[in-house]
């Protein structure tokens, strides 16, 4: 399994980090277009490796010919928010590195998964199906599991419970408009509703939906990366090793939900093939409606984007 990263910021470095430790590739190869910037954050990781325990090779590179052969690629590459922006405000300077990433990487690999990050998120893993011409299950988005577990863990500490027990997901777009379920929540089996008032969940709702706004705020000059790439590396962690885990990530809708032709977070089946199926829950006439409304402000960007 060769796994390349592109982007060694902090998304990207500390998901080749995680990757490694965890030993889910042979090689991690991480492209920057900083010159030294990834060789020597590679090498660096690779000098942890007697410690960490891991026999993953680590390559760093401003070039593409090392990424060859790739089975997945991380899109991390771009520009984050600072205080103040929104991520639609990334959405011109990103779509152009997106699509010179993603062409990049063809040349090099023929049938690889993509796994994008960067933001706007659900417009930018649009930009990678259409510029990679990959068929859409092995071109998918980062988002609803990172959504999901900032989510999970507020609920743990709202009742001061264990995170495992927790599970909940994220529907929607990756922005303000996104649309977490508390009705599917779960703490060991118990619906959350059943465990606390409308009034607790709708503020947790709230936190979750400005989850990323809120670290930007105490990091002022840049995003969230620790949640962010331990959710990519769930994501790559389901594929590698064929776990079929149902995760909600950015999917290519062909009318699920009501939705087509665009990207935007449903939980999948992922597993050695990238989506293995989307699955589609009954929603209230609500839930639907909110959902509508995430769809429809990310195809408004769509709009506004030359691929
Ligand atoms: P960062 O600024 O630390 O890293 C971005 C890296 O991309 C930099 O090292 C930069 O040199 C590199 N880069 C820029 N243009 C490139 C190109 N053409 N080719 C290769 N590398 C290039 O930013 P960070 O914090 O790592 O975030 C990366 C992206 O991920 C941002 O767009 C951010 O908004 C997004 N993000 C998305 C999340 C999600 O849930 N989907 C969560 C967290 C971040
Ligand atoms: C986040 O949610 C910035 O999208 C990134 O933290």
């Amino acid at each position: 399994m060769k796994i390349t990263v592109v982007g060694g910021g902090f998304v990207g470095a500390t998901t080749a980090q995680r990757l490694a430790e965890k030993e889910l590739a042979s090689e991690v190869v991480i492209v920057d277009i900083v010159e030294g910037v990834p060789q020597g954050k590679a090498l660096d990781m690779w000098e942890s490796a007697p410690i960490e325990h891991f026999d993953t090779k680590m390559v760093g590179t401003n070039g593409y010919e090392e990424t060859a052969n790739s089975d997945i690629v991380v899109i991390t590459a771009g520009i984050p928010r600072k205080p103040g922006m929104t991520r639609d405000d990334l959405v011109n300077t990103n779509t152009n590195i997106v699509r010179n990433v993603t062409e990049n990487i063809m040349k090099f690999s023929s049938n690889p998964i993509i796994i994008v990050v960067s933001n706007p998120l659900d417009v930018m893993t649009y930009v990678a199906l259409k510029v990679s011409g990959l068929p859409p299950h092995r071109v998918f988005g980062m988002a609803g599991v990172l959504d999901a577990a900032r989510f999970r863990s507020f609920i743990a500490m709202e009742l001061d419970v264990s995170v495992e027990d927790v599970d909940a997901f994220v529907l929607g777009g990756h922005g303000d408009t996104m649309v977490p379920v508390p009705r599917y929540a779960t703490v060991a089996g118990i619906p959350l509703p059943e465990l606390l008032s409308q009034e607790r969940i709708d503020s947790l709702v709230d936190r979750t939906r400005n989850g990323g706004a809120e670290i930007v705020a105490y990091l002022k000059t840049g995003s969230a990366y620790y949640a962010p790439s331990s959710s990519v590396v769930e994501m790559v962690r389901s594929i590698v090793k064929n776990k079929k885990k149902i995760l909600p990530c950015a999917a290519y809708l062909t009318g699920e939900y009501g939705q087509k032709d665009l990207y935007v977070g449903v939980p999948v089946k992922l597993g050695t093939n990238g989506i293995e199926q989307i699955i589609e829950i009954k929603l209230t006439e609500k839930e639907q409606a909110e959902l509508n409304k995430s769809c429809d402000s990310v195809r408004s960007m769509l709009t506004t984007v030359k691929i």
